[in-house]
Formats: C-alpha cells, structure tokens, sequence
C-alpha cells in the first residue's frame, strides 16, 4: 500500500479535478487510482500487488491508436459482431445459459444482442446518436479473432507483446484468454461487476470513467446469487438512490477511480469490482481488452487466506450447492441452517468449550 500512497501524491494529485462537473455524483467515497509510466518500478509493484494502476507511455495498443470508425470500418472485415441494443444506457451482462434456471419465471434480458456486420453497426451508432428521442443504444463488444482484415491483424502483431510477456511472467499469471473491442456511444454504461481474469484494458478513442471496489467490498456491493443471469454483477444501481433497508451494508461502500483516454492502459485486477462509463459529454469511444487466467495456485498456502482467496473459496461453494439443490431457496435455507445458531452464535470461542490444552 506504500507505492499506492507514494504514487497517489505526485502524479495523481489533480488529475481527477480536469473532470469535476462531467462525472455523476456518487454517495461513497472515492480516491483516485494512480496514474505512473508504465516505465516507474511502483506501478510494476502495483500490479504485483494486484492494485489497480494507469500505466501511461506503454506502446502496448500504439499501432490500435489509429483505429477511428472508418478505419474499422475498412479493415475489420466482413465478419459479423455482437452488438448489444439497449433502451437506457445501461449495457448489464447477463449470462443466456442461466436463462432457464426457474421455469416458471422468465428472466427478462436487459439488453438484447444482435449480429451484424461492423459497417452496419457504424449505420446505426449513427441513426442511435441522431435520435436520442427513441431511446435505443447499441454497444459493440466483438472478440478480436481470425475473421479480422489484414491491416488489423498487422496492428495486432505490433502490440507490445514483449512488455506483455514480462508482465505475465513477473506476476506468475496463466495464459491470454481473449482481446475484446469495445466500441461504445458517449454514456454508454458497463454496471459494476468482477471478472475472474487479471485484465488490461487499453483506451483507444475518446474517454471512460472507471470506478473499481476492491474484492473487501464484496459484502457492499450486493452481488446477485450464483444462480442468477447476472453472477459477478452488483444489484446496486450505483447512480441511483439505495434503498439502505434492502442494502444495509452500502454506507460502507468506497472504491477508488479515474478517467482512461487515449494511449491508457488501466490494471484492472481480477476480482475488483468495475464500473465502467463512456463520458456523457465526449463521442463515441473504442477499448481493447487483454484477459489473462490466474496463474496456478502457489505452492504454499498461507492462512488467513487473502480476500480474494475467499471470493473465490465462496465461489465454489455457492456453485456447489446450487448445482446439488437447484433452487435458489433452497440454498438459502441450507446456508441459513449452517450459520443460525451454529456460526452466527456469540456464545462460543475458540478454543471450543471443553477443549484443553494437552499436558
Ligand atoms: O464497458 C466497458 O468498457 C467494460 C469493460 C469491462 O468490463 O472489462
Ligand atoms: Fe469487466
């Protein structure tokens, strides 16, 4: 936490102020997440640390810097692309495979994905941003894969795959899983969620507000249960009132943010909560992502495990008994039958009443 205080003084002293007025106002405290050269051994501490950093002056997505929508439009290919239709500016993920998990209720997607090419999706960015009467978003979130034109795939052999390299060996991570564009129009919103892989996410056009809570405030955000569409996603609406009756724990709630823009990469670590917003006021905007597994578990355990040791030890047993009980109700009241009287008593210690120490 020394190189996250340290960082915090210098660079990042106002850098948050260039903002104030354009950004939502928030209930819970927010600090600002640092911003150092991706050269400066702190923010290589950071992210060994599993801190959130923006790494400014990397190369990493240099050659991506270039990609405006006519360019992608050139060179993406004819390839179709999952474009996500909204009627706020809400984009919240759901998972369809969970769609089925209660037959006699019907989870009603909050978006709707739709294919088509990028040369359509650039038609109806366009008609989206000309009617904002109707209402009706769009939001491209496309894997970068095997169906791009040849000029893309040139900028994507430039990536900096080096520094790439010495990142995931430093910090013992497992093997890139995707890249993911995003292309969004201004105000687009990601709610908040975790992801279970390490993330760099590169800023290529125009600008987003990140909002990160770190894994300690799992209790604070509310996740939805395992079962439900939306796993990893909060149920709070951070931009609206809370209901503290229903969300006690939300007084406690603070996270830490920043403002990514061009040639940005922020660390989003995995297990930290993120929100992410196109500026109201800006254009459209362009990300890329690099998910990377966690490396194998270390050879020593040491207790207590980390926070994020115990998101994911209750990940696995939240999936556990949904899959052996099926019925959301049904793992409440086991989970309730394990704590009430037995976990949540005050009245025993450890060491257990009747137990000695051997002579
Ligand atoms: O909208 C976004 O840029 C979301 C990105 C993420 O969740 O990684
Ligand atoms: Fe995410």
């Amino acid at each position: 936490m020394a190189a996250a205080a340290a960082a915090r003084e210098d660079e990042t002293a106002s850098y948050m102020q260039q903002f104030d007025g354009r950004l939502n106002k928030y209930d819970f405290h927010l600090e600002e997440i640092p911003r150092l050269s991706h050269k400066d051994r702190r923010a290589e501490a950071l992210i060994a640390a599993e801190k959130p950093v923006v790494l400014t002056g990397t190369s990493l997505v240099k050659t991506a810097l270039k990609w405006s929508l006519p360019y992608l439009e050139a060179n993406l290919g004819s390839g179709d692309c999952n474009v996500y239709e909204s009627k706020t500016n809400r984009f919240k993920y759901y998972d369809d495979k969970k769609l089925t998990s209660t037959p006699d209720f019907k989870f009603v997607p909050p978006t709707h994905l739709r294919q088509m090419t990028f040369s359509e999706f650039v038609t109806e960015l366009r008609q989206c941003e000309k009617n904002p009467k109707r209402k009706k978003r769009v939001y491209l979130q496309q894997p970068l894969n095997d169906t791009v034109g040849p000029a893309i795939v040139r900028d994507f052999v430039h990536f900096d795959w080096e520094w790439l390299r010495e990142n995931q060996s430093r910090c013992n991570w497992g093997p890139l899983t995707s890249n993911l564009l995003l292309v969004g129009m201004a105000g687009n919103l990601t709610p908040a969620h975790y992801d279970e892989q390490q993330n760099f996410f590169c800023q290529v056009e125009g600008q987003k507000h990140c909002m990160l809570f770190a894994p300690d405030q799992f209790e604070n955000m509310y996740p939805y249960p395992i079962g439900h569409p939306c796993d990893r996603q909060s149920q709070l609406v951070l931009e609206e009132p809370i209901d503290s009756n229903v969300f006690p724990n939300v007084s406690k709630l603070r996270g830490v943010h920043t403002v990514v823009g061009p040639g940005d990469v922020l660390y989003i670590p995995m297990y930290w909560w993120h929100q992410i917003q196109s500026l109201a006021d800006g254009e459209h905007t362009t990300s890329v992502t690099f998910w990377y597994r966690a490396g194998p578990s270390p050879k020593e355990i040491k207790w207590p495990l980390s926070v994020e040791q115990k998101v994911a030890v209750t990940r696995n047993i939240e999936k556990m008994l949904h899959e052996a009980l099926k019925d959301p109700n049904e793992v409440r009241h086991v989970l309730r039958m394990i704590v009430d009287g037995r976990y949540s008593a005050t009245n025993w210690k450890t060491p257990y009443e009747g137990m000695e120490k051997p002579v």
